[in-house]
């Protein structure tokens, strides 16, 4: 078989010159693998939580039509990308093929991965779902995908259960993230803290601040009380929705002695929070949106308006080592470890 891009353009179909990520359709025929990718038997889906949450929404909460859905996306672009989110998520599958060209990577057929790339731009076949797994954002389906030479992935770690990996390894670039941006002495407030980005990017800023800083963690929610405090994810909880900038604010001024925050991490599954991001850090603070129902403009546009000088920060999904990071949480972190395979691992 030829090389193709070590990117992957050579499977856009439309438009001609985009890169697989922003393409509308891609090519995913696994009849033919080239040289430079790896063909993967897929065992699992996980959808991000912004799309699978969209999804659910307008299927009604009904799992077949939430399984049509995906089934149509993927049949439409060659790649689980939501339409309305534009984000996908990633994948465990076993490695079934590795082209020539990539003989000398860490990887022999049969082995177990998870993709740290997205979804969105990773050619996908399904041929059937076997279960939709609602309450943890999953699918199991029988099905192929390709990973390209430069797309990154991860053998699932021995030592923990597959589900409970592949929830880490998902947000995987939040807490890593969270660990360069936090220093000791900052007040950092985590929108959306209850989730699994959430509470590993509180557990990181807790571990960053030292005696001097604060973590603030926003929830809507009265469930996640007891998990923050218990496992001391937390220093205060600001209680209110994150679509009601004005809202999150007088909670954080409340939390943090009238003060504004340092940096704002967004962890939010649900658009509109742009404000409530921006609205409570400090001139010269930093903005880190993580969530990908964030938008640019409402961003860019909405701290224009208010006469915000803040570093706002895109959520890249990789940041060096940032599987590494997050699994390593989990390792270290016994009780949140035991929490996240309650709520994970099915
Ligand atoms: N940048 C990247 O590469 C990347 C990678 C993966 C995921 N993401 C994004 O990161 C975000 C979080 O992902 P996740 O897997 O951590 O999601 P998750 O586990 O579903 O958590 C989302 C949290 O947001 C909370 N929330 C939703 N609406 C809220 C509101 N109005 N006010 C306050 N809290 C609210 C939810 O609480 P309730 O229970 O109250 O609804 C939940 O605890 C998503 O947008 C996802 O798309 C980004």
């Amino acid at each position: 078989m030829p090389m193709g891009s070590k990117y992957g353009t050579h499977r856009v179909i439309e438009p001609v010159g985009a890169m697989p990520q922003t393409a509308k359709r891609i090519n995913n025929d696994m009849s033919t693998v080239y040289d430079n990718e790896i063909l993967l038997d897929v065992i699992a889906l996980n959808i991000d939580s912004a799309s699978f949450t969209q999804i659910e929404t307008e299927a009604g909460h009904d799992e077949q039509k939430i399984a049509a859905k995906i089934m149509s996306i993927v049949a439409e672009r060659g790649k689980q990308q939501n339409p309305v989110t534009g984000s996908g998520g990633m994948l465990i599958g076993k490695v079934a093929k590795i082209g020539s060209a990539l003989k000398d990577r860490d990887l022999k057929v049969g082995d177990k991965i998870a993709s740290l790339v997205s979804l969105s731009l990773t050619p996908l076949k399904i041929n059937k779902i076997t279960k939709v797994m609602s309450d943890v954002d999953r699918v199991l389906i029988d099905g192929q995908a390709i990973l390209f030479e430069s797309g990154i992935y991860a053998k699932l770690p021995t030592d923990m259960d597959e589900g409970l990996a592949l929830a880490a390894l998902d947000i995987a670039g939040a807490p890593a993230q969270t660990a360069k941006l936090v220093k000791p002495g900052d007040s950092v407030l985590v929108l959306g803290a209850g989730g699994k980005s959430g509470l590993m990017c509180c557990y990181e800023a807790m571990k960053r601040v030292g005696p001097t800083g604060r973590v603030i963690a926003n929830i809507r929610n009265e469930k996640y009380v007891k998990p923050l405090r218990d496992m001391k994810l937390c220093h205060e909880i600001a209680m209110a929705d994150s679509t009601k900038p004005v809202e999150v604010l007088e909670a954080v001024l409340k939390a943090n002695n009238g003060k504004e925050v340092d940096i704002v991490i967004n962890c939010v599954n649900l658009e509109g929070c742009e404000m409530a991001s921006i609205l409570p850090v400090r001139d010269n603070g930093i903005v880190y949106f993580f969530s990908m129902a964030t938008s640019f403009t409402r961003a860019a546009l909405g701290a224009e308006g208010i006469g915000k000088d803040v570093l706002m920060i895109i959520g890249n999904g990789y940041t060096k080592d940032h599987a590494e990071i997050t699994l390593w949480e989990l390792r270290e972190n016994a009780q949140l470890r035991k929490y996240f395979e309650e709520q994970y691992v099915k």
